[in-house]
C-alpha cells in the first residue's frame, strides 16, 4: 500500500501548511504573525526501537500510507507537533514530511540512533565522538532541513542522569549542539533550531540546563549555546496537581530562562488508566509563561503500554482508551486564544558561563570544549557526501485505507487527512472524527485492560538502566533490550 506521489515539477508552487518557526528569546515564535507557539506533541517511533532499521530499509518516516493513517488520528487527536527519535538519514521521508506538513504537523528529530556509532557512549564520549559519527548527525540535518515543518533537532537525549554522567558528558554535549549549529549555518538557508532533551533528574537538571544556555563572555556568537531546552518529566502521575506533581519547583527552576523549555516527553502511566490532568495546568497561566507546552509519550503502544493506539503488523489500528481521554483533556483547553498570544518580546540576556552556574558536586565546570575530532571540519566544510536531500511532494490521496477500530470494536469510516490551509498548525477540532460503523470482528474492548508494567512513572527510576548500558537512547527503549 504505496501512496502515489507526483513529484513536484521543477519550479511549481506548493503550498505548504506550515509557517516555519524561529525562537526569539524564550519563546517559539511564527515570524509572520507574531504569535507564540505552544507545543501540542506526541513522541512517534512506532515499533520502538525496532521501528528503525537501516538494514531492511525502513524507519518511522519512510512510508507514507502509515504516516497517512497516523496523521489523520492525530488531527482527530488534536496534536501539532510529532517527535521521532530513530532516523536514517539515507531513506527517502518526502511523503510522511509532506503529509505531517499539510496535517499542520512540525517535526521534532532526534539525531542519534541506539546503533553503535550513532550516538555519544555517555560513559566515555570521547570514544564515540569522531567524524563518522558526525558525518552521520550532520546527514540527518542534511535529510531534514529542506522540511519547513522541521521544528528542531535533538543534538542528545538523556546522556545525562545522574553525577558520575555530569562530570564528563556536557561538555560533549554542548559539542555536538556546537558542530550542528555550525553545519547548518553553514549549509542551510533557515536557522533550525537545536537543543538537548534531558531525563528529569532534579538533581542535575537546572545544572544541564545552565550549562548548555549560558554563553561565552568572549565570544557573543557563541555557536555552542543551545536554542532550547527539553525535559522528559512523568512526575505527573495519576490525578495529580501542581504542587504535588512537582511541576511547581520546575516552572520555579526555570522562570527565566533564555531559551525555550518544553516537555520533550510527559505521561506517567501509575496508575492507568491515565487521566491526563496534567494537560489542563501545562497550558494553564501557571506554567505557560515560562513553559512551550510539551509532548505526550507516546503514540504507539509498546511493551511500556504507554500507547495511545495499538498498531497491528498488518497495519490495523486500534484506538486506545487513552487516545480519547487525552483528546477531551485537550477539548477543555483553549487553544485558539493560547496559540494566538503574541510572544514576549523581551528577550533574555543569558547567563555568562561559569562555575557558578553548577550546583552538584562534580558538575562539569570545564566551559572550554572538545576540538572537533580529525575529519570533521572538512564535513563542515564541504558538507556531507553524498547528500541527502529532501522535498515537499505532492500527495494525491488523503484517504487511509487501514482498517481503525474504536476501543469499543466499531470501525472508523471515511478516515482521511484533512490538509489545512496554508500557514495553519493542527488544532483540536480542524478534523473532526469519521463516522464509525458496527463490525462483528471486534478485537477491541471497551473497558480499559489491566496494565502490567513494572511500577514505571519516576524518572529516576525509569532513566537507570539506559544509564547501566552506557546508552544513549530514547527512554524506555533501552529496556525493551
Ligand atoms: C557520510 O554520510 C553519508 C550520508 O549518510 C554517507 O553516504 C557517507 O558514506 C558518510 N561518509 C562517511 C565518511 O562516513
Ligand atoms: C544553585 O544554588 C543556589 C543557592 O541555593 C540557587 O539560588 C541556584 O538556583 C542553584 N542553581 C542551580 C542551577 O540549581
Ligand atoms: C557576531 O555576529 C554578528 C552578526 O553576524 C557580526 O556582525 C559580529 O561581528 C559578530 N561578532 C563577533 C565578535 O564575531
Ligand atoms: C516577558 O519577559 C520578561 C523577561 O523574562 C518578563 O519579566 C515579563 O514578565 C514577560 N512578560 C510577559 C507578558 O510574560
Ligand atoms: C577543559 O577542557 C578542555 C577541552 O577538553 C581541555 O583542553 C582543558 O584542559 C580542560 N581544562 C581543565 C582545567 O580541565
Ligand atoms: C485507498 O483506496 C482507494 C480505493 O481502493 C484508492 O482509490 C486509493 O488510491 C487508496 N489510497 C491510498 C492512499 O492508498
Ligand atoms: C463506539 O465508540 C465511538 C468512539 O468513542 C463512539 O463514537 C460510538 O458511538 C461508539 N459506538 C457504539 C455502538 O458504542
Ligand atoms: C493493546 O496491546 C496490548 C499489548 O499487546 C494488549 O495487552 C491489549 O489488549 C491491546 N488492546 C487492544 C484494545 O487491542
Amino acid at each position: 500500500m504505496r501512496l502515489s506521489a507526483a513529484l513536484l515539477a521543477f519550479g511549481a508552487k506548493l503550498a505548504a501548511a506550515v509557517i516555519s518557526l524561529e525562537v526569539q528569546g524564550s519563546d517559539f515564535v511564527n515570524p509572520n504573525t507574531g504569535d507564540r507557539f505552544q507545543v501540542v506533541g506526541v513522541a512517534y517511533q512506532p515499533g520502538g526501537s525496532a521501528g528503525y532499521n537501516p538494514a531492511l530499509g525502513f524507519d518511522p518516516l519512510s512510508d507514507g500510507a502509515k504516516c497517512l493513517r497516523d496523521a489523520a488520528l492525530m488531527q482527530i487527536l488534536g496534536i501539532n507537533a510529532i517527535r521521532v527519535y530513530n532516523l536514517d538519514p539515507d531513506l527517502n521521508h518526502d511523503e510522511c514530511a509532506s503529509i505531517f506538513n499539510a496535517a499542520g504537523m512540525y517535526m521534532m528529530i532526534d539525531v542519534n540512533s541506539p546503533l553503535v556509532g550513532q550516538a555519544l557512549d555517555g560513559s566515555a564520549p570521547w570514544t564515540t565522538y569522531t567524524s563518522t559519527y558526525l558525518n552521520r548527525t550532520f546527514a540527518i540535518v542534511e535529510a531534514f532541513r529542506h522540511y519547513p515543518n522541521t521544528l528542531l533537532f535533538f543534538s542528545g537525549n538523556e546522556v545525562i542522569s545522574d553525577a558520575a554522567s555530569g562530570k564528563i558528558d556536557p561538555a560533549y554535549v554542548r559539542a555536538v549542539t556546537r558542530d550542528i549549529k555550525n553545519y547548518i549555518a553553514k549549509h542551510s538557508d533557515r536557522t533550525i533550531p537545536v537543543g538537548y532533551s534531558a531525563a528529569d533528574v532534579r538533581s542535575v537538571l537546572f545544572d544541564s540546563w545552565n550549562y548548555f544556555q549560558c554563553s561565552d563572555a568572549s565570544d557573543p556568537n557563541d555557536t555552542s549555546r543551545a536554542d532550547i531546552f527539553a525535559l522528559n518529566s512523568y512526575s505527573w502521575c495519576g490525578d495529580s496537581s501542581f504542587t504535588t506533581s512537582g511541576y511547581n519547583d520546575l516552572v520555579a527552576g526555570f522562570t527565566g530562562t533564555s531559551i525555550p523549555v518544553f516537555f520533550s516527553e510527559y505521561g506517567c502511566n501509575v496508575p492507568a488508566p491515565r487521566v491526563f490532568t496534567e494537560v489542563g495546568t501545562i497550558y494553564s497561566s501557571e506554567m505557560m509563561p515560562v513553559f512551550s507546552g510539551g509532548v505526550v509519550y507516546e503514540y504507539a503502544n509498546e511493551v511500556s503500554d504507554f500507547g495511545l493506539v495499538n498498531i497491528s503488523s498488518d497495519g490495523t489500528v486500534d484506538i486506545l482508551q487513552d487516545f480519547y481521554t487525552l483528546q477531551n483533556q485537550y477539548s477543555k483547553v483553549d487553544f485558539t486564544t493560547i496559540q494566538a498570544t503574541k510572544a514576549n518580546s523581551s528577550a533574555v540576556t543569558p547567563p555568562v558561563c561559569s562555575s557558578k552556574l553548577v550546583n552538584a558536586t562534580g558538575f562539569e565546570t570545564n566551559f572550554t570544549l572538545p576540538s572537533l575530532p580529525p575529519g570533521a571540519a572538512e564535513i563542515i566544510s564541504k558538507g556531507v557526501s553524498p547528500l541527502p536531500s529532501g522535498k515537499i511532494v505532492t500527495i494525491s490521496d488523503w484517504t487511509v485505507n487501514y482498517t481503525v477500530r474504536n476501543p469499543n470494536g466499531t470501525v472508523l469510516t471515511n478516515l482521511a487527512v484533512k490538509p489545512l490551509a496554508n500557514d495553519a498548525a493542527n488544532m483540536p477540532g480542524t478534523n473532526t472524527a469519521s463516522s464509525s460503523t458496527t463490525t462483528t470482528s471486534s478485537s477491541g474492548s471497551a473497558t480499559t485492560t489491566a496494565k502490567k508494567n513494572a511500577g514505571l512513572g519516576r524518572a529516576d527510576l525509569v532513566w537507570a538502566p539506559a544509564v547501566a548500558l552506557g546508552a544513549v537512547m530514547p527512554c524506555l527503549f533501552t529496556m525493551l533490550l
